[in-house]
């Protein structure tokens, strides 16, 4: 079977097929900050990089992470199923116990098989972009929709049943096993796509079996051009299967701008082509950092025992935002904007479709080479009941190539490539017009002191290394980091974003610089714990740093700019992270 590229235009330019590196130039590597120095052994496992990175990341350098005396960091095992358990949601008022019920029906007895990838000659399935749908296909996708909605409610297959597999797997509906207070969790982290793509790939299969074709695919939002960038229509007529009541009515006819927050009016129509322009140049910077290290990008490790700290990846953060923009404004904002319903609304399998064809996307364009080959990774599985009603285990693995799952996303612009030079056109001409505003002022370092971020903070962060060679950018990212991130109050949903700027001896102007990543935080089951998390925000820079023409300087101005929700940040620093060496192709 071909696989289909989903590429128009040059996107040669965007294949990174790195050399492998060779000792010389691993020795032309700066200093890193990680323990990597401490630890260098030569030819080391992945595993053994990122898990330095990792624990430098919390200053405890050679610490070896357990948890009561079981040893943390192995693969995320499937979970019990006759030990699902009330479900926590909350963004239900503390009120009550915010106890869910959302176990599945009893699957006791039923044998859990192997997933097996689909025979090559069965039917491949084309995912489109949903505001182009016709007629037909719209006729037929509502037909499934509507026949898995008329399902007994107990059946497994029953459309709210495959929403309530959301639940169980956001809000800790089951423990780890062998870690019975830590509930498992897909969010937030590396298991995210791999999860996701399963449980759509699952839910079209059924949806499938359900009208008697094998080649049905679900539509996608296409949010990440222009014409897509507003709810499709096909999910706004109140009288279809897809329509769902439960969202933030005034977004009917607005423009996604991929900033929004919880309290923003709808943008000016005069501004749709800045916002346009931004939302776009948004998803070129997360392709173009995260191609250098795809935990940028996709998310960094869980491992089994641990919850994620929300150490997310640039396309989770702005999937939450998303996410916020579609669900209602009142609490507990059903059913986009709170994980215990997510799966309720049918923009949401619509909006994961976009999600997994940009990781789609992003694993053409990287080759189709695992993005970690640590098989903490690769051997985490999960269990699912397919379209043959069947108990299927299913391997991360088994999911990093979509034609091998028997789909492919139809090929579709992608007008992020090439938005770079019009971004800065429109960044000059917004600075002309602003006015001759020279003014400047001194901005300090941030300092050892936790900060509340309840107004912006601006902060001179210097730069391990200034003027990387190109070498240097072959071996190492260089990553903005905002440290000790707590969350003041887990129950609410969470927005910063994060600018860069250069400054001149520690003067800056007043424009806060280019926009580099937002920390979007949305609440869920954080386990039993008593501590509130600790988290991070890592943001690739090595191009933006190039894009300001900062390349030389020491340090750079950093803009922390709060939205919603309490936080306070420890502190922020830039890091060199080492390049991780691929993998061949899977
Ligand atoms: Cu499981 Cu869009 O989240």
């Amino acid at each position: 079977m071909s696989l289909p590229l989903t590429i128009h235009t040059s996107t040669t330019t965007l294949g990174f097929n790195r050399r492998a590196k060779s000792p010389s130039s691993a020795s032309k590597r700066p200093a890193y900050t990680s323990c990597q120095s401490q630890n260098d052994s030569g030819d080391k496992d992945h595993l053994v990089d990122r898990r330095n990175i990792l624990i430098s990341l919390t200053g405890v350098c050679g610490a070896s992470t357990t948890l009561g005396n079981v040893a943390v960091g192995a693969p995320i095992k499937p979970v019990e199923l006759g030990k699902c358990h009330l479900a926590l949601d909350n963004q239900i008022p503390s009120t009550s116990d915010q106890k869910v019920e959302c176990c599945p029906p009893d699957f006791s007895n039923m044998p859990i098989k192997d997933f097996k990838l689909p025979k090559s000659y069965e039917a491949l399935r084309t995912r489109r972009p949903a505001h182009k749908l016709d007629a037909e296909y719209l006729a037929k996708y509502k037909e499934a929709v509507a026949k898995m909605k008329a399902l007994p409610k107990d059946d497994p297959w029953n459309f709210y049943q495959q929403a309530q597999i959301h639940c169980q797997y956001c809000n800790g509906a089951y423990d780890q096993v062998g870690f019975p207070t830590v509930p498992l969790q897909v969010h937030f982290g590396w298991l995210f796509l791999p999860w996701h793509r399963f449980y759509l790939h699952f839910w079209e299969k059924i949806l499938g079996k359900l009208i008697g074709d094998p080649t049905f695919a679900v539509p996608y939002w296409n949010w990440d051009t222009p014409e897509g960038m507003k709810i499709p229509a096909i999910y706004l007529d109140e009288s279809s299967p897809l329509y769902d009541k439960y969202r933030n009515k005034d977004h009917y006819s607005a423009l996604f701008d991929f900033k929004y927050k919880y309290g923003d009016p709808n943008p000016p129509t005069s501004e749709s082509k800045t916002i346009i322009t931004n939302n776009l140049r948004q998803i070129d910077n997360f392709f173009s950092e995260g191609k250098r290290d795809p935990s940028l990008f996709m998310g960094h490790p869980v491992l089994a025992g641990e919850l994620p700290e929300n150490d997310m990846g640039s396309l989770e953060s702005l999937h939450n935002t998303s996410h916020m923009w579609v669900g209602p404004t009142e609490k507990p904002q059903w059913d986009m904007g709170n994980f215990h319903t997510a799966a309720r609304d049918t923009l949401f399998w619509g909006h994961h479709g976009n999600v997994d064809r940009m990781w789609h996307i992003f694993s053409t364009f990287r080759g189709n080479k695992p993005e970690f080959k640590d098989k903490d990774w690769l051997d985490s599985s999960f269990i699912f009941y397919d379209e043959n009603r069947e108990l299927v285990k299913c391997r991360v693995k088994d999911c990093l190539h979509t034609a091998k799952l028997g789909y492919t996303y139809q090929q579709e612009p992608l007008p992020w490539l090439t938005v770079r030079r019009s971004y800065i056109k429109q960044r000059k001409a917004k600075k002309r017009s602003a006015g001759g505003d020279d003014s400047v002022t001194q901005v300090a370092e941030f300092g050892s002191e936790t900060r509340d971020l309840d107004t912006t903070i601006r902060a001179l962060v210097k730069r391990p290394k200034s003027d990387l060679s190109k070498d240097d950018k072959e071996d190492v990212t260089e990553v903005l980091i905002v440290d000790d991130i707590t969350i003041v109050n887990e129950d609410e949903h969470v927005r910063f974003d994060v600018y860069i700027a250069k400054a001149t001896e520690g003067l800056v102007s007043a424009d806060l610089g280019e926009f580099a990543g937002s920390f979007v935080y949305i609440p869920h089951n954080q386990g039993n714990k008593t501590e509130k998390t600790k988290t991070l925000l890592r943001l690739g820079i090595t191009n933006l740093v190039e894009d300001i023409e900062a390349d030389s300087a020491d340090s750079l101005v950093v803009t922390l700019v709060p939205g919603i929700g309490k936080v306070t940040i420890g502190g922020v620093k830039i890091d060199l992270v080492p390049v991780p060496v691929p993998e061949e192709e899977f």
